[in-house]
């Protein structure tokens, strides 16, 4: 959701801007633009929809420009003001010197307008964005200094912002400033970078420094100079980098989305890598701080989380009930942050995100702290805001998800979920030392199934052609693999624009059933051995008895199957209780071949943000 990146250096700057905004496509935008300083002027590009024509519009303008030492860059995803060439980024002062790059939501910009205009301003835009350039020109008039003006500019703005000013009057020197929305500043030699997430830099350096709220930013090519908003310098630590620039490349994929399914094994057993290495042994969770005492006074947990996410923390809501007997609640975010909540200083507070800066997780993890209770995060970015506010952590070592339908994070949360709740039975011994083993065991193979299930897609792919055509379906499942249901559909709706609806298959002849004829498909997830196997099967007999059109998605052998259902998408032998970490891989790969099939963006389908740093 937005992405911005800034140069000052002696690369060719239009090329390290495009480069970095690449590698923030993934988090869905609408527009997109750049200002650049070039012949002692500032030159503004813009344009709308996809980075290619940015790239056209610049290319159809090369003659103009010359040699640019420095600029700022930004794609958009409108809130305020449609998707536009004027709502577009950089927007300037009235007299057009000073340009803004801005992520996030300025919430008082009404009535900073109001006075804005009051005092003479022109504005063009009708995005929040635009006040704050304004703003700072304002101050700047006044200081004739970009940094103070930046540091009593933000300290009016109400709301988040992840901010970069240029002004034509101060040559190569950008101003960033953050609050509520992730900004970073790259450290190379004889250049440096600002930017709002890591990918945007990862292709020139991997040395970074990450700002924290409130704090001010002042970059030129020889130095970096970090400020809090009182103007005192703040001694920064150069973290590095985990991550190499291939992780930004499919791979011979056609899409990332193929690429980060492919990858689940390995991400699997990175998630397991150091935590589980021998069933003998307990689970190792170094950055959890659970112990007995904390336990024992432990008599509720709640899981916070948004989207895919959510339907994570749905499956660890059952692990952990199951193997520890704790009480768990599951809420999002969004519903959370807006009701009495019962959170308390004996309640365990699970945020779980991929990307770690999800806005409504954010509020909801602050408001649990500020209630005393013990908060674990389980996310993807160690690095973001929300792992900064964990007292326990669980990192997923996925990777850099560039799709923007999760996928590989949805597999690692759940492996972390297993673990933890794992880590929960050892600690409260409350689960049979043999049944544990072989849970661990299984947990060991899971990969090797995994491979299996792709190593052979040509069901998943049939099926796909065959029902892309449908414009309704409904997922079933009952227990665990509820969680997989939403999910799966979640991932068809996501990509393909197909109405999807989870549901737990009890729940069909409640409602449900009334639309159910045979433009309906019915797909739904079939574990044998378990305790939930004979009653989804019903639950179908009686959507076939409506005509509706039956897909199984199951681990069971039985022939008997194939007469029942139209398709049957087979899956490797597995426990009830760990078979959502198999049983999700043919639901993404079905979403993901239906809309291949329906010509459809699949890593960047319309609407969507990557991360969505906004409430
Ligand atoms: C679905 C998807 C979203 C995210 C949700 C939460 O494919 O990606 O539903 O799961 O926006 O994001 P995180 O996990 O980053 O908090």
């Amino acid at each position: 959701m937005c992405g911005i990146i800034g140069y000052v250096g002696y690369r060719d700057v239009v090329s390290v801007i495009l480069s970095g905004l690449t590698n923030l496509e993934y988090r869905g935008y609408d527009s997109a633009g750049i200002a650049i300083r070039d012949d002692g002027e500032i030159k503004i590009y813009k344009t709308l929809g996809k980075l290619i024509n940015l790239k056209n519009e610049l290319e159809a303008n090369r003659a103009q420009i010359h040699n640019p030492t420095s600029g700022i860059g930004h794609i958009r995803w409108a809130t305020h003001g449609s998707p536009s060439i004027i709502n577009a980024h950089p927007h300037t002062c009235t007299c057009g010197r000073l340009v803004v790059v801005h992520n996030g939501i300025i919430e008082n910009y009404k009535e900073l307008r109001e006075k804005l205009v009051a005092k003479g301003c022109k504005f063009k835009s009708q995005t929040d964005t635009e006040v704050i350039a304004h703003l700072v020109a304002d101050e700047f008039g006044q200081t004739k200094d970009l940094e103070l003006a930046v540091r009593n500019s933000v300290k009016k703005l109400q709301g988040a912002y992840a901010v970069c000013v240029m002004h034509k009057d101060v040559p190569d020197l950008i101003v960033g400033a953050r609050k509520h929305a992730p900004m970073l500043v790259g450290v190379g030699n004889g250049e440096n970078f600002i930017a709002s997430d890591t990918p945007a830099l990862i292709e020139y350096t991997k040395r970074t420094i990450y700002l924290e709220d409130n704090e001010i930013a002042v970059v030129t090519k020889d130095k970096v100079k970090i400020t809090d908003i009182n103007g005192n310098e703040v001694a920064k630590r150069i973290e590095v980098l985990p991550w190499e620039p291939v992780a930004l490349s499919k791979l011979g994929y056609k899409h990332f989305m193929l690429k980060e399914i492919h990858e689940q094994p390995d991400v699997i057993r990175n998630v397991l890598n150091g935590k589980l290495y021998d069933i003998e042994q307990p689970i190792i969770l170094g950055e959890v701080k659970l112990n007995k005492e904390i336990l024992k006074s432990l008599n509720k947990i709640q899981i916070i989380a948004c989207g895919t996410s959510l339907h994570a923390a749905l499956a660890g809501k059952y692990l952990i009930e199951d193997f520890s007997g704790i009480s768990v609640e599951v809420e999002a975010s969004s519903e959370y942050i807006y009701r009495k909540s019962t959170t308390d200083s004996s309640t365990l507070v699970i945020g779980v995100s991929q990307s770690g800066e999800t806005a409504d997780t954010i509020t909801a993890i602050k408001q649990a702290k500020e209630k005393n209770a013990h908060v674990l995060i389980i996310t993807n970015r160690p690095d973001s805001n929300m792992a900064r506010l964990a007292d326990s952590l669980i990192p997923l070592n996925a990777g850099i998800e560039v799709s923007v339908a999760a996928t590989k994070s949805y597999i690692a949360q759940l492996i972390s979920f297993y673990l933890f709740a794992i880590h929960l039975a050892e600690i409260k011994g409350s689960l049979d030392k043999g049944y544990l083993k072989n849970i661990k065991h299984e947990l060991i193979q899971l990969p090797t199934k995994i491979e299996e299930v792709l190593s052979d897609t040509s069901v998943i792919q049939s099926c796909a052609r065959k029902f892309s055509s449908y414009k309704n379906f409904i997922y079933i499942a009952r227990g665990i693999n509820l969680s997989t249901a939403l999910e799966g559909a979640l991932k068809l709706k996501e990509i393909s624009y197909i109405n999807a609806t989870g549901y737990a298959a009890g729940e069909l002849k409640h409602g449900p059933i009334a639309m159910l004829d045979e433009t309906m498909p019915v797909l739904s997830i079939l574990i044998p051995g378990g305790i939930t196997y004979e009653k989804v099967l019903s639950n179908c007999e009686e959507a076939k008895a409506r005509n509706a059109k039956l897909i199984a998605l199951t681990s069971s052998t039985d022939k008997k199957l194939d007469n029942i259902f139209d398709v049957v998408i087979r899956i490797p032998q597995v426990t009830e209780i760990l078979s959502p970490a198999i049983t999700c891989v043919p639901l993404q790969l079905l979403a993901y071949y239906i809309a291949e099939f329906l010509g459809k963006d699949v890593d960047q389908p319309r609407n969507l943000a990557k991360s969505v740093t906004v409430e």
